[in-house]
C-alpha cells in the first residue's frame, strides 16, 4: 500500500483551519495533524506554540510532514510567529516537503487595487492599526521564497461565511448582532476588498495540496465589492434589514492620515484558470441571485 502523505496544519483551531481541518479529514490519501495554541476544548489537535523554538523543532522533527499549511495569524504579535516560527520551519523543512503558506491582500499597503501575484508587496504605512501584521506577512514571504522553492503562497482578502464548525467571521457575525438588534451599521463604500467565502478558500487550499502548481497565488471572485456593497449584499441574503446597513465614504486626506489602501482588491485570474474550485461572489452563487452564497 501507497504512503499517506503527512500533512501538518498549522493553525487548525482558528476560523478558516477548522474549516480547512474538516475538509482534510475526508481525504484517506492523508495523515492530517492540526494544531492549536490557545482554543479550548480541541481534543483532536496538537497544541503547540510556533514561536517556542525547541518544541516546535521537535514537532517538525517527530512527524516529519510532507507538506505544512501556515494557517496562522496573531492578535498579540504577528511578528514573533514570523521571526521565530517562521524561521524554525524554513530551517527545518526537508527541500521536498512542500509549505502553503497564507497570506494577506494587506501586503498591497498602497491601494490602488486589481493587484496581481508578481505585483512587488508595498508595505503598509505605520499609522494603520494592522501594519504589523501585514508588515510581518511581507517579510514571512520573502523568506519563503528565497528559501523554500517548493510553496504556494496564497493571498486572500477578508474571509467570509459561516465554516463547516458553525462559526461565522467576525464581520458578519458583528453585523448580525447589529442588525438583529435594530442598530443601523455603517460601511464605506470606497474602500475595496476581494472578498472570499470560507469554504472556497479551503477547497482550494485541498486542491493546492494535491496539485504541482509552485509560486503565488491570489484566491477570489472575480469582483471586488466595497464594504458597503458586501454588507448589504450579506444583509439581504441573510433576511436581515438591509436598509439598516448605511453607506460613509472616506475622503482620501482621511485615509492617507489613518494609513488605509483604499483598494486591496486582487486579480484572481490565475486561481480560476488553474483550479476546479469556483469563487462565488457575496452574497451569489454560480452568478445566480436566487443561490445565495452565504
Ligand atoms: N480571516 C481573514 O479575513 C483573513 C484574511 C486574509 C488572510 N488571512 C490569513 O488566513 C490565515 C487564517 O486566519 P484566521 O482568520 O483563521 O485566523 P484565526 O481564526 O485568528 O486563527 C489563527 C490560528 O493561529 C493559531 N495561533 C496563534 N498564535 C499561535 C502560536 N504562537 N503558535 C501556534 N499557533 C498559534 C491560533 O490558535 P488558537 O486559536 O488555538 O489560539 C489559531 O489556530 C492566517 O494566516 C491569516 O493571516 C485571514
Amino acid at each position: 500500500m501507497e504512503e499517506k502523505r503527512r500533512v501538518l496544519l498549522l493553525g487548525a483551531s482558528g476560523y478558516l483551519g477548522s474549516q480547512i481541518y474538516q475538509e482534510l479529514l475526508r481525504d484517506n490519501t492523508i495523515d492530517l495533524i492540526g494544531t492549536c495554541f490557545s482554543a479550548q476544548a480541541v481534543h483532536q489537535l496538537l497544541r503547540v506554540d510556533v514561536t517556542d523554538t525547541l518544541s516546535f523543532s521537535a514537532i517538525l522533527h517527530e512527524f516529519s510532514p510532507h507538506v505544512v499549511i501556515w494557517a496562522l495569524m496573531s492578535a498579540t504579535d504577528e511578528r514573533e510567529l514570523i521571526e521565530k516560527g517562521l524561521d524554525v520551519l524554513l530551517s527545518q523543512l526537508p527541500e521536498k516537503s512542500k509549505l502553503i503558506f497564507i497570506s494577506t491582500d494587506g501586503i498591497f499597503g498602497k491601494g490602488t487595487g486589481s493587484y496581481r501575484e508578481e505585483d512587488p508587496p508595498e508595505p503598509l504605512d505605520g499609522r494603520n492599526l494592522i501594519a504589523t501584521y501585514s508588515n510581518a506577512k511581507i517579510r514571512g514571504e520573502a523568506r519563503i521564497r528565497e528559501r523554500h522553492p517548493n510553496h504556494v503562497i496564497v493571498r486572500v482578502g477578508p474571509i467570509y461565511g459561516r465554516n463547516c464548525v458553525g462559526q461565522w467571521d467576525k464581520r458578519v457575525a458583528s453585523m448580525c448582532a447589529d442588525l438583529e438588534a435594530g442598530r443601523e451599521i455603517s460601511r464605506t463604500g470606497n474602500l475595496y476588498k476581494t472578498f472570499v467565502h470560507v469554504e472556497d478558500v479551503g477547497n482550494a487550499i485541498h486542491e493546492l495540496l494535491h496539485g504541482s502548481y509552485h509560486g503565488t497565488l491570489h484566491l477570489g471572485p472575480a469582483k471586488k465589492e466595497s464594504y458597503y456593497s458586501f454588507y448589504k449584499k450579506m444583509a439581504l441574503a441573510l433576511g436581515l434589514n438591509a436598509d439598516g446597513v448605511k453607506e460613509t465614504l472616506l475622503t482620501e486626506a482621511e485615509a492617507l492620515e489613518r494609513g488605509i489602501p483604499l483598494d486591496t482588491s486582487l486579480r484572481t485570474k490565475k486561481a480560476h484558470e488553474l483550479l476546479q474550485t469556483r469563487f462565488r461572489q457575496a452574497g451569489w452563487e454560480n452568478g445566480n441571485e436566487n443561490d445565495k452564497g452565504v
